[in-house]
């Protein structure tokens, strides 16, 4: 019975540490010390090419090493190989904190005061109570509603859109296109925490940043692919945005000398608002290795339908 690691390198030896103590029957390989490849049956990936899955005619179940699947190329997986999105506990509070942070910094003009303080200006702004701003989430899925939930902590108006409908305690909910221009007017703050699929490839472009209230500002922790960058650019330099904290881009890691390393209402880091944590993300594979063993339903398979 193995299983093949072909991830994040630096993280391998805790995966494997894990599986040694918890699942010492379970063969556990780690690329690209990967042995045999047909006896190969469960694989944790990123990158997961379709000539490589080709040389696994055993393999059970394809788990994503991450939270998103975009980068997995499903005409290359066998259709009865499940493929399986990574939704541990770690991950969740990482994308948790990383929201809370921007949004905080934001809602307290704390990347205005970085810049007045660079100049030694001492100019005071407004403080304005969180239960006057209004934050939609457009995403409702594991990560969309954890982030709900700790920004409720605070007082702030909350929206959550999603393609179908979903009810959370103290969100107003919107739902499919016909409901994105009512959540979005009136948002003075807007997240992006959806998958990437054909129908969100470019979702936040000029229409939507216009929709906004004038001085909104947006995050994007989905990914690039969301974001037309040259309407972000427009929207900002018009005004109609104040402020975009971006942790993806597309390409990434975005080349040296684009525009949006220096824009000076830009805040970027470089795709880390979370990662998959090996001490929380293993039991949670182990339980489904083994839930695959006992012949029982998968937790977390993605609907290669709808690409997530
Ligand atoms: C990171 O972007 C992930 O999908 O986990």
């Amino acid at each position: 019975m193995s299983v093949l690691y072909r991830s994040d390198a630096p993280r391998a030896a805790a995966w494997a540490a894990y599986f040694a103590e918890h699942a010492p029957d379970l063969d556990f390989r780690v690329w690209p010390d990967a042995g045999d490849l047909s006896e190969v049956e469960y694989l944790i990936a990123w990158q997961a090419p379709g000539e490589f899955l080709a040389a696994l005619p055993r393999l059970k179940v394809l788990f994503s090493s991450g939270a998103g699947v975009d980068h997995i190329d499903f005409s290359a997986v066998p259709p009865h190989v499940p493929v399986v999105r990574m939704v541990e506990p770690g991950i969740i509070d990482g994308m948790v904190e990383y929201v809370t942070f921007a949004v905080l910094a934001l809602h307290r003009d704390a990347f205005d005061y970085v810049a007045a303080q660079s100049k030694g200006t001492w100019a005071q702004s407004e403080v304005w109570p969180a239960s006057t701003r209004t934050i939609g989430v457009m995403g409702l899925g594991v990560l969309g509603r954890a982030v709900l939930e700790r920004l409720a902590t605070f007082g702030f108006r909350l929206r959550g859109w999603n393609r179908s409908r979903r009810t959370l305690p103290g969100v107003e909910s919107f739902a499919g296109a016909e409901e994105l221009p009512v959540f979005l007017r009136g948002c003075d703050l807007l997240i992006c925490l959806l998958p990437l699929t054909d129908q969100t490839q470019g979702i936040l472009n000029a229409n939507l940043f216009g929709a906004l209230r004038p001085g909104a500002a947006v995050i994007n922790v989905g990914r690039g692919g969301h974001l037309v960058q040259a309407d972000l650019l427009a929207a900002l330099d018009s005004g109609q945005l104040s402020r975009a904290v971006l942790d993806v881009t597309d390409p990434e890691p975005l080349p040296s000398g684009h525009r949006l390393w220096t824009h000076p209402r830009v805040f970027l880091t470089p795709h880390i608002a979370s990662m998959t944590q090996p001490d929380t993300a293993a039991p949670v594979l182990l339980e489904n290795i083994r839930r695959s063993q006992r012949g029982e339903p998968l937790s977390d398979v993605i609907d290669r339908s709808q690409g997530y």
